[in-house]
């Protein structure tokens, strides 16, 4: 069964069982806790912690999610996908217990075709948090498990929360039993390879405080209600509906392996240490790609980490099984085709993807590069002093300055007869771990390092935003980093990361984009040119000291760029009044999934159950929103609890976290948001919005994007431009256009059809002519010529059998050449005369084949074919002549 109809199945059970279809979110969701979206119930959190009332009770989805922390079983195990989908039910404060056991028994065990996954009955076992009996008498009544067959676990195993404070819950485990051929007897408690974990059922009901309950900490409270969260492994039942072994060998991941097969020439499968490369090139090929599809690019921090990591680790493996070239694109086109009918976005953003591999590539190649060749002198040292080890200080050398991977060093020096001495740099290595401790250790394991900024923040506490009002601002400088560590100055042409106590600059949220801007004294100043929010509470100016030395504790005036803040809050603005747009001509369910907010242009993703906006109700909205710009309407926003928001009507946006206090952007009453952006004074100030386009970008999400005022008048302005030169150039007015068009359109293919038949015409006209001019050939008439270019197979074929018809009894032979572009076609035609004399035109083109590259075949009467080779018919016609003329002679 094909990963596509398992999540298909997946979704249909439920959206069946009364459950709402929700796309899956991003994988970087807005959550200081979360480098990536670890788990199908991420984006619902404000849901199950009661933050902000979920608008459907069930749902269910198909979550992309990255888990990074077991990234060195990946290929190892069978089980380790760094990407992976996760197919889930959920129910805010509805069915709990006896309906998720049910609901996924039915699922799991149900047959295929009855729309299920038909797994073996027998073959099933669950696991249950230890005292949770009332799973297991659920278990026994609603499944008929088997006492035997439900195993009590602890915390560790089957209790399940995010790993920081948050939602979580006692939890019950579904497993597969894989059979005695791959471990021991006695349930997933003994064995976790042999019985395979496919589902979690989490019953969601505790807050989780700093402590984890998985550890016997006490949770610090009960949410609202009582839910539920389920997970299923999609990669994990499609292996073992696949009938292969691991998650590798699935058919969205096996591609890249079989790609990764032909750049290195080896096999996947004849060598178990080269089958751990090409599983974790599949694997991370295809967690890179996702990542980057959804915005991240390659760098020294958090998710940018991440990817590099991964994309290295690539590069990497791809080198341990002896390929040298750049791979990545490659790859990534091999997952794009793979996981483009999910997600469609990976074709439209392609060029983007590949630009960001390639780039990526360069870099590691030429550090490989160079690593080379300190490598090449260390060795041929140790080989000079007649030592056959590579001391650990010269391989923790090439590694900490060079970046050159330690397991590459490992395999290059026994390539070159050596060993390397490993347990001096391990030491070498944990000394530098212990020295640069928080940092090194939270790179290492992909969660990158936030302990910098939580120190700005323990110290100096949050940063006090004025850009609501103010562009310009005096501020005090808290917290200076370069390279993610604290410093107390930095000079001219340094790269950092300021802290102020308080700030006018925006720092990237809810879709709007940063403010850039500078931060100057007398003695410095500092072009910045984003603002993230890396810890919740905390903004961070990034730019580069322009000029001086920047201080800790001086004094700044920080100001923020007017043009682009100017041309962002029209964009946000106008957001907001295309959602409303949206919302009243399609109802509520034109969700917001997603938004840019950009200098001059907007997109705004929201959920279309009913699919694609019509051109006409796209027209409308964009004209009812004008109007509401010419009303000029006074853009009004207020601080309000979430409960006062809720009961005017404000939307709230979906995956969103809202404390207790929230602000409410107004624009008159046309529409009411809940939303931290900054904004115009009056909709006027937008002058114009533009609808550009509307397309899908995954199941069930559409995308718009508009230009707002200058931009959108630019646009406009071009395009009428273009209109009036088409118009000038078809002598015709503007709204006269479209027919002008259709009419040319017409009459070109009226034209085109009567030239066919002309052409026809003369090529038959000419069969007459070319009779006459055959030449005699010790008895047989031979006609071989290039014919008119272009003509098609059958056009040469009647008229070859026309010429033919002509010579009437005599022996005779025709051949007719026609090129087209670099190709050519050919018949050759025999008289019965010809025939009866032993002249076969099927045996006559091996004949005359090599010279025009070309191949054909056919019967005694009349063979036709083609070649590759157009400047090869004279010496084509030179070869017939002779075949011809040595055959009549012969006979
Ligand atoms: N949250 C649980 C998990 O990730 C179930 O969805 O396993």
């Amino acid at each position: 069964m094909e990963t596509h109809e398992i999540v298909e199945r997946f979704t249909n059970h439920f959206v069946n069982a009364g459950h709402t279809r929700v796309a899956s979110a991003s994988l970087i969701l807005d959550d200081p806790t979360l480098l990536f979206v670890n788990a199908g119930m991420v984006p619902f959190k404000p849901y199950l912690l009661g933050e902000v009332p979920p608008p459907y009770p069930r749902a269910t989805s198909i979550q992309k999610c990255v888990r990074t922390g077991d990234i060195d079983e990946v290929g190892k195990t069978t089980r380790h996908n760094t990407f992976f989908q996760m197919a889930g039910n959920f129910s805010f404060g509805d069915y709990f217990k006896a309906g998720a056991i049910e609901n996924a028994w039915n699922l799991v065990t149900g047959s295929q075709d009855s729309g299920g996954f038909g797994f073996d009955p027998d073959r099933i076992w669950v696991t249950v948090y230890q005292d949770d009996d009332e799973a297991i008498e659920l278990w026994r009544k609603i499944a008929g498990l088997p006492t035997e067959r439900i195993q009590r676990r602890d915390g560790k195993d089957n209790y399940w929360d995010m790993g920081v404070p948050g939602p979580g819950g006692p939890c019950s485990e579904i497993y597969y039993d894989r059979g005695p051929e791959y471990g021991k007897e006695g349930g997933p408690v003994v064995d976790e390879d042999r019985y395979l974990e496919i589902w979690n059922l989490v019953f969601m009901q505790d807050v989780r405080g700093d402590l984890s309950p998985k550890l016997g900490h006490p949770p610090i409270g009960e949410l609202p209600s009582k839910n539920i969260d389920t997970g299923m492994g999609v990669e994990r039942v499609a292996y073992l509906l696949q009938g292969v072994v691991n998650v590798y060998e699935t058919d969205l991941i096996r591609p890249v392996i079989a790609r990764a097969e032909e750049f290195s020439g080896k096999r996947y499968g004849a060598d178990p240490t080269d089958d751990v490369r090409f599983r974790v090139i599949a694997d991370h090929a295809r967690s890179g790609v996702m990542i980057i599809g959804d915005g991240v690019t390659p760098s020294n921090e958090a998710r940018g980490y991440v990817l590099r990591r991964l994309l290295r680790r690539i590069v990497r493996s791809a080198r341990l099984l002896g390929v040298h070239e750049p791979v990545l694109e490659a790859f990534a086109e091999v997952v794009r085709d793979a996981m483009a009918p999910s997600y469609p976005e990976l074709v439209t953003d392609f060029e983007r993807i590949a630009a960001v591999v390639r780039a990526e590539e360069d870099a590691f190649l030429q550090t490989l590069t160079s690593g080379s060749r300190i490598f090449d002198t260390a060795v041929e040292r140790v080989k000079k002093s007649g030592s056959l080890i590579l001391p650990g200080d010269q391989a923790f050398a090439l590694h900490d300055t060079y970046g050159f991977p330690i397991d590459l060093t490992l395999e290059m020096a026994s390539e070159a007869g050596l060993q390397v001495d490993e347990t001096g740099f391990r030491a070498l290595m944990n000394e530098q771990r212990t020295r640069a401790k928080a940092d090194a250790a939270a790179r290492k394991t992909g969660h990158g390092d936030m302990s910098a900024y939580r120190s700005v923040l323990d110290s100096h506490g949050v940063t006090d935003f004025l850009g609501y009002t103010d562009l310009s601002a005096e501020a005090t400088v808290v917290g200076l980093l370069v390279d993610g560590q604290a410093v107390p100055a930095a000079s001219e042409g340094t790269a950092v990361e300021v802290v102020l106590d308080r700030t006018p600059f925006y720092a990237e949220a809810g879709g709007q984009q940063a403010d850039s801007g500078t931060l100057r004294s007398d003695s410095f100043t500092v072009r910045i040119d984003d603002v993230q929010s890396p810890v919740a509470g905390l903004r961070v100016h990034r730019g580069t000291v322009t000029n001086g030395t920047l201080t800790l504790d001086s004094t700044v005036i920080a100001e923020v760029d007017p043009m682009r803040r100017g041309a962002i809050s029209r964009a946000h603005t106008a957001t907001h009044l295309v959602h409303a747009g949206l919302r009243n001509a399609l109802g509520s369910s034109a969700a917001q999934a997603g938004s840019l907010n950009a200098p001059g242009r907007l997109r705004f993703d929201f959920t279309s159950p009913g699919g694609a906006v019509s051109p006409a109700a796209l027209n409308e909205i964009e004209d009812e929103v004008n109007t509401v710009l010419q009303q000029d309407r006074e853009v009004e926003w207020y601080e309000t609890s979430m409960d006062e928001a809720r009961k005017l009507g404000a939307m709230m946006l979906f995956g969103e976290k809202y404390g207790d206090r929230v602000r409410v952007v107004d624009m008159g009453d046309y529409s009411r948001e809940l939303c931290g952006g900054t904004h115009v004074a009056r909709t006027g100030e937008l002058g114009l919005v533009k609808v550009l386009s509307e397309a899908s970008i995954g199941s069930g999400v559409r995308r718009v994007e508009a230009l707002v005022g200058l931009d959108a008048f630019r646009h406009m302005s071009k395009e009428h431009l273009l209109v009036s030169q088409l118009a000038d150039q078809l002598k015709s007015r503007p709204e006269d256009l479209p027919d002008r068009v259709a009419g040319l359109v017409e009459r070109l293919r009226g034209a085109e059809r009567d030239l066919e038949k002309h052409r026809a015409e003369a090529v038959l006209a000419s069969a007459n002519s070319l009779a006459e001019g055959a030449e005699d050939l010790g008895g047989t008439a031979l006609v071989a010529v290039a014919a008119p270019a272009g003509l098609s197979g059958n056009d040469l074929r009647v008229l070859a059998t026309d010429v033919r018809g002509r010579l009437g009894s005599r022996p005779g032979v025709v051949a007719l050449f026609s090129a087209a572009d670099d190709k050519l076609s050919f018949v050759v035609a025999t008289t019965e005369a010809a025939r009866n004399n032993g002249l076969a035109a099927g045996k006559l083109v091996p004949a005359f084949a090599s010279a025009i590259g070309g191949r054909g075949g056919g019967k005694a009467e009349l063979a036709q074919g083609g070649g590759s080779n157009p400047a090869g018919i004279p010496e084509a016609v030179r070869a017939l002549r002779t075949a011809v003329r040595d055959a009549s002679s012969a006979g």
